[in-house]
C-alpha cells in the first residue's frame, strides 16, 4: 500500500482515552491524515482530559461507548468508513483485577471478540480489503513470570498467565490470533512491557509514587520489593506501534520492551532521588522517609523481562528514552500538572486505595 495511503488511514482507537490510548492518539495525529474516531466507555481510567486540545480537529471524534455493544461498534465502522483499529480498551491494572475480575473478562475479553466480530462483518462487506488492520494492544504478563536467571520472553514463549488481567489479556490475544488463523483477518498482536509517562493514572507504580511523594503519603511497596519489571517509555510505544501498523504483515506478533529492568525497590528509590531534586516544597524530605513496606500481592509475578530482537530485526524499531530520561521527563510532568491528577484523587479512587492498602 502506498504510504500516502496509509498516512489517510481512517482509524477507531478504543480506548483512547486512557493512558497509553490518548498518548497514541497525540503521536498518530501529529504523524497523519486521514481519520481518528475515539471509542471510550469513560470507566474511572477513562479521561477526556487527556485529549484535551484535540476537539477543534477535523480529523478527530470522540465517542462514548462500550466495546461490548455489538450494534454500536458496527454502526461506528460502517459510518465512518473505518479500515484500522488499534485496540486498547481494557481493565488494565493488577490490583483491581484481583479484587474484582468479572469486568476484566467483559471488557478484556468479551469486548475483543465484539470487536473482532463486528471488524470480521465490515472487512467481508467491504470485499477483504487488503489494507484493513486490527491491531490488538497487549501485554509481557501473557507470558507468566520469570526467575533471575532466566532469558527475556521472546514472541514464541508459551502463555502462562497468572493474575485475572493476564488471564483475560491471554484469551483475547487467543481470540485475535485465531481470527486470522481461520477467517485471514488482517490481525497484528503486540506485547509491551510496563509503560509509564504523562496522563498514567495514579494507581499504577510510577505515578503513585509521584502523586504519594507530592501529597506526603506513604509509599507502599509490596513483599520485600524485589520483584523486576521492564519499564517502556509511552512514547516509544506509540512510535513502535506505528512502525507495526505500517509495515508489520498480518498475522505478526511483536514483542516490544523498554530494555530497562530494574527492581521495585530501586525505581521507587530512583524517583524519591528525582523529587528531592526537582520539587522544592515536598511535605516530606528526602521522600525515601516515605517507603513503607506492606503485604505482597497474592500470586505477584517476580520478574518480566522482553527480547525484543524480532521488532527490531523486522521493523528497524528500538527504545529511544533510558530509563534515567524518561523517568526525568514523568516526574516533571507529574510536578506540573497537579491540576490533571488532583481530580482524581475522587471518593471512589480513596475508597479504592483504602480497600488495597488499608
Ligand atoms: P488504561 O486503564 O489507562 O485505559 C483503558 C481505557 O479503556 C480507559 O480510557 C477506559 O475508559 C477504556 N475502557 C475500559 N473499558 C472499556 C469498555 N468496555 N469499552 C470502551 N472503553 C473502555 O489502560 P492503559 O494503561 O492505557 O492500557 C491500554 C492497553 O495497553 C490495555 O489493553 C492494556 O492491557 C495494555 N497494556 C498496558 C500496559 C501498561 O503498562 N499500562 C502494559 C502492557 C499492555
Ligand atoms: P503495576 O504498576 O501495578 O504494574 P504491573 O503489576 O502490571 O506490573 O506494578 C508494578 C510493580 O510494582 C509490581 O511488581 C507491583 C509493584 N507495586 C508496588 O510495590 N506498590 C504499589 O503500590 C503498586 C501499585 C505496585
Amino acid at each position: 500500500m502506498a504510504e500516502a495511503r496509509l498516512n489517510q488511514r481512517r482509524v477507531l482507537v478504543t480506548g483512547g482515552a486512557g493512558f497509553i490510548g490518548s498518548n497514541f492518539v497525540r503521536s498518530w495525529y501529529r504523524q497523519q491524515g486521514g481519520l481518528l474516531l475515539v471509542l471510550d466507555a469513560l470507566t474511572y481510567a477513562g479521561n477526556l482530559e487527556n485529549l484535551k486540545g484535540l476537539e477543534e480537529s477535523v480529523i478527530y471524534r470522540f465517542v462514548r461507548g462500550d466495546i461490548c455493544d455489538r450494534t454500536l461498534v458496527s454502526r461506528l465502522l460502517q459510518e465512518y468508513a473505518i479500515d484500522t483499529i488499534v485496540h486498547f480498551a481494557a481493565e488494565s491494572h493488577v490490583d483491581r483485577s484481583i479484587s474484582g475480575p468479572e469486568a476484566f473478562v467483559q471488557t478484556n475479553v468479551v469486548g475483543t471478540f465484539t470487536l473482532l466480530e463486528a471488524f470480521r462483518t465490515h472487512w467481508q462487506d467491504q470485499g477483504k480489503p487488503d489494507h484493513f488492520r486490527f491491531l490488538h494492544v497487549s501485554t509481557d504478563e501473557v507470558y507468566g513470570s520469570l526467575g533471575p536467571d532466566d532469558s527475556a520472553f521472546s514472541e514464541t514463549t508459551p502463555y502462562a498467565p497468572n493474575s485475572p488481567y493476564s488471564a483475560s489479556k491471554a484469551g483475547s490475544d487467543h481470540l485475535v490470533r485465531a481470527y486470522y488463523h481461520t477467517y485471514g483477518l488482517p490481525t497484528l498482536i503486540t506485547n509491551c512491557s510496563n509503560n509509564y509517562g504523562p496522563y498514567h493514572f495514579p494507581e499504577k507504580l510510577i505515578p503513585l509514587m509521584c502523586v504519594n511523594i507530592l501529597l506526603g503519603k506513604p509509599l507502599p511497596i509490596y513483599g520485600d520489593g524485589q520483584n523486576i519489571r521492564d519499564w517502556l517509555y509511552v512514547e516509544d510505544h506509540c512510535t513502535a506501534l506505528s512502525a507495526v501498523l505500517r509495515q508489520a504483515s498480518p498475522g505478526e506478533t511483536y514483542n516490544i520492551g523498554g530494555e530497562a529492568e530494574v527492581k521495585n525497590i530501586d525505581l521507587v528509590n530512583l524517583i524519591c532521588e528525582l523529587m528531592n531534586e526537582l520539587a522544592p516544597d515536598l511535605p516530606v524530605r528526602p521522600a525515601q522517609q516515605l517507603i513503607t513496606y506492606v503485604s505482597d500481592r497474592p500470586g505477584h509475578d517476580h520478574r518480566y523481562a522482553m527480547d525484543i530482537s524480532k521488532i527490531r530485526a523486522d521493523l528497524g524499531w528500538r527504545p529511544s528514552v533510558t530509563l534515567a530520561a524518561g523517568l526525568r521527563k514523568t516526574v516533571i510532568w507529574y510536578l506540573q500538572n497537579r491540576t490533571w491528577w488532583m481530580p482524581l484523587l475522587s471518593e471512589e479512587y480513596q475508597r479504592y486505595y483504602q480497600k488495597i492498602y488499608g
